[in-house]
């Protein structure tokens, strides 16, 4: 990893952690323990990836940092409350998310579940109310768009219902990068997207190719993230390795070997630097996100 990105990783984890411990009711306020599970599987944890992905595309169009603090946390609490409810029993049944236990572990099941709904309703209301979201009333429309589209039947919630049915199943090709593209994909497409949206008068082809770019890249994590369950291993991942084997779970290792997915992987990153071809520098931590994802550890 470049040292640039080393850089940015920690400076926009630290970021991401100050805003989002802002932006979460404190666990001194009613109902307690309900806060306290929001802030026990949001807070210190988690790669950040779709919030670093959101700055990095205002780094890109020449945007200040704070204006996409809203964005980035909206889209990093749908991802914890998809995480939250994809590890219970009735879905992955997991008891190891980022390094601790699970929600439904630490607290218990209908702690989890309320967890999440209460997660997805704040993101919500941090697009719809944030003071430091500073763009026109129709953009934050767009921007809130975006992310419901992005989360439900037609995003990522869909994605998951996929993935559910699809246990024990042999998917095609074009099957899986479907589910992929929803239960993954879509979030991450957002997090570029609503930060685009964040730029005033933006050149339609230039939000065109940093869709393209997002696209590619939200099919390429989930691609890495296969290939990280199955290669490996519990402490580096925080999560239970092996589980998509356990649980009959439709892959590209499984389809396709480890070294096809991972040639796959390869070839998504080609095509999502590729949609950048238009931007200079200012668009090399985009290019630099683009590899880290097929290259990460965990
Ligand atoms: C894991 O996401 C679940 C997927 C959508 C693949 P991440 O790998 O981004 O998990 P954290 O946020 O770093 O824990
Ligand atoms: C999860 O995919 C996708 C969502 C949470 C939306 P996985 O089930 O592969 O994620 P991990 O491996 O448990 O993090
Ligand atoms: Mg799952
Ligand atoms: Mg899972
Ligand atoms: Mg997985």
């Amino acid at each position: 990893m470049s040292n640039s990105l080393k850089e940015y990783l920690i400076s926009t984890q630290s970021r991401v952690e100050r805003a989002l411990d802002a932006r979460l009711p404190s666990a001194g306020v009613l109902p307690n323990k309900l806060h306290e599970a929001m802030r026990y599987s949001t807070l210190d944890g988690g790669k950040r990836m779709r919030p670093m992905l959101a700055y990095a595309t205002g780094k890109a169009l020449g945007l200040a940092e704070e204006i996409l603090d809203g964005p980035a946390c909206a889209v990093e609490l749908i991802h914890v409350y998809s995480l939250i409810h994809d590890d219970l029993p009735a879905m992955d049944d997991d008891d190891l998310r980022r390094g601790k236990a699970t929600s439904h572990i630490a607290y218990d099941e209908a702690t989890a579940i309320l967890t999440g709904d209460a997660l997805q309703a704040l993101a919500f209301d941090v697009l719809a109310t944030d003071p430091s979201i500073k763009v026109a009333a129709e953009s934050r429309l767009k921007m809130i768009a975006t992310l419901t589209k992005a989360s439900g039947s037609q995003g990522m919630v869909g994605g998951q219902a996929i993935d559910l049915e699809s246990v024990g199943a042999k998917l095609t090709l074009p099957e899986l990068e479907n589910m992929h593209i929803h239960k993954t994909g879509a979030l991450i497409r957002a997090s570029v997207n609503m930060a685009a949206l964040a730029k005033t008068g933006l050149d339609p082809k230039v939000a065109k190719n940093l869709d393209h770019y997002a696209k590619c890249i939200g099919l390429s994590f989930q691609v890495k993230d296969d290939i990280l369950d199955e290669e490996s291993d519990t402490a580096t991942l925080g999560k239970t390795q092996g589980k998509d084997q356990d649980n009959d779970k439709p892959t590209y290792p499984a389809l396709l070997g480890l070294n096809g997915a991972k040639e796959k992987a390869q070839e998504l990153h080609e095509q999502a630097v590729k949609s950048l071809t238009d931007f200079g520098p200012e668009a090399d931590l985009l290019r630099d996100l683009s590899l880290y994802i097929i290259q990460r550890d965990h």
